[in-house]
């Protein structure tokens, strides 16, 4: 096993692991071993803490499996705007352009720079790189580990059985819609945010989640506000259109209020659920107690880019910066480990790789470790780096 480190520019520093030979793998394991060049993001607040550790689970898969992943650094977010005036600069914009999948940690989450559009905000990274790469669905399974039923807030008799997919639109909506601004009037100040959709937008988000549940149990629960929203009106009717090119599939539609209401009173019910950028934002925090904590919940951002490998993807926990615990290994790195299996499975086509993974995090559960956001009595208790240890080193055995 070879490791070298190389510098690009000033914020980029590049791993490369050439891992064992052909000859060193077991039979059943993979027979394709790739070359897959990874954009590395770690950003804000614990974002690096637990990338670090995907990255060490990912170099146990190249190990295990005979994979060569070509690990590239750059700054994002707050240091990104110290560094480089910027909260994502234009090479780190080319580096994730010429790279087969983007890993990203977290941005944010500290005293606001200038306003959502600028560039000195550090979640503006974030929403260039959604937008500029056109990741415009963003995938958010939820299915409960077993062993961490009882460590939810929500009984073990709702949880059992869940398994959903959350397809959130991630381009358009209230997040980019235009008008967006504070401004003065002679009255005092207003604000104004838009949330504005094309026919075209909701119709390939729609189309995504009938495809993905088509792997799935065929439902597919569309998320609106039609009771009051023109947006929704629209986003109704266009889903029925679209799911109308799907006999196999049922549809249904749920308003996001009762919605809310429904996820953590019988998520059992749903299948795949796709809605609206900020709809989506907040129901995946609220499902994520279902798998445990906001820590458990990785995430998949893709469009209909292309590399030699499988989809172009963004792929980052959903749990953010989370200050109050950064720097102290206290933050469980499992959604960002589960992250680096989403990008296995949808950007490099390695399914049994990322199968290893997810089994890994399961034995690790199951041994009975719990990072402090799941801790229970009986349980052993580690943090951030050694929860990582254990599941790498579970992947490898
Ligand atoms: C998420 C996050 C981001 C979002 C923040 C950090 C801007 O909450 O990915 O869910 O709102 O999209
Ligand atoms: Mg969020």
């Amino acid at each position: 096993m070879s490791s070298s480190i190389k510098m690009h520019g000033q914020s980029q520093v590049c791993e490369k692991f050439t891992r064992k030979k052909h000859g060193e793998q077991s039979p059943q394991e993979s027979l394709h071993v790739g070359t897959y060049a990874i954009a590395v993001l770690p950003g804000d607040g614990i974002g690096p803490e637990v990338v670090e550790q995907a990255v060490r689970v990912l170099q146990s898969v190249g190990r295990r499996f005979g994979h060569t992943f070509e690990l590239t650094r750059a700054m994002v977010g707050v240091a990104a705007i110290e560094a480089e005036g910027e909260a994502i600069s234009d090479a780190t914009m080319e580096l994730c352009q010429r790279s087969d999948a983007i890993l990203f940690g977290a941005v944010g989450g500290l005293p606001r720079f200038e306003g959502p559009n600028s560039k000195k905000q550090p979640e503006s990274a974030l929403f260039r790189l959604r937008k500029e790469l056109e990741l415009y669905a963003n995938l958010r399974p939820v299915k409960p580990f077993q062993a961490l039923l009882d460590a939810s807030t929500i009984k073990r008799e709702v949880l059992e059985g869940t398994d959903l997919l959350v397809v959130r639109e991630l381009t358009g909506g209230l997040y980019f819609g235009k008008p967006s601004e504070i401004r003065e009037t002679a009255q005092g100040l207003e604000a104004v945010d838009t949330l504005f959709y094309t026919e075209a937008e909701i119709a390939r988000i729609v189309r995504t989640a009938c495809e993905l549940a088509r792997s799935r149990k065929k439902k597919v629960t569309s998320v609106d506000k039609a009771n009051v929203l023109s947006s929704s009106r629209l986003w109704r009717r266009v889903a029925d259109r679209v799911a109308a090119e799907y006999p196999d599939i049922t549809l249904e539609h749920q308003l996001v209020d009762s919605c809310a209401m429904q996820l953590i009173r019988w998520p059992r019910q749903f299948d795949v659920v796709v809605t609206e950028n900020m709809f989506g934002d907040i129901l995946t925090d609220e499902a994520s107690m279902l798998a445990g904590s906001l820590g458990m919940l990785p995430s998949a951002s893709l469009g209909t880019r292309r590399t030699a490998h499988g989809l172009f993807g963004l792929y980052e926990p959903i749990h953010g910066t989370a200050p109050d615990i950064t720097g102290q290994d206290k933050a469980n790195p499992i959604a960002a480990i589960l992250t680096a299996a989403l990008m296995l499975r949808y950007s490099f086509n390695l399914s049994a790789e990322a199968d290893a993974i997810e089994a890994a995090v399961e034995r690790a559960i199951a041994d009975g470790y719990r990072t402090l956001d799941l801790r229970e009595e009986g349980k052993t208790t580690v943090g951030t780096k050694e929860m990582g240890r254990i599941i790498a080193e579970a992947v490898e055995r």
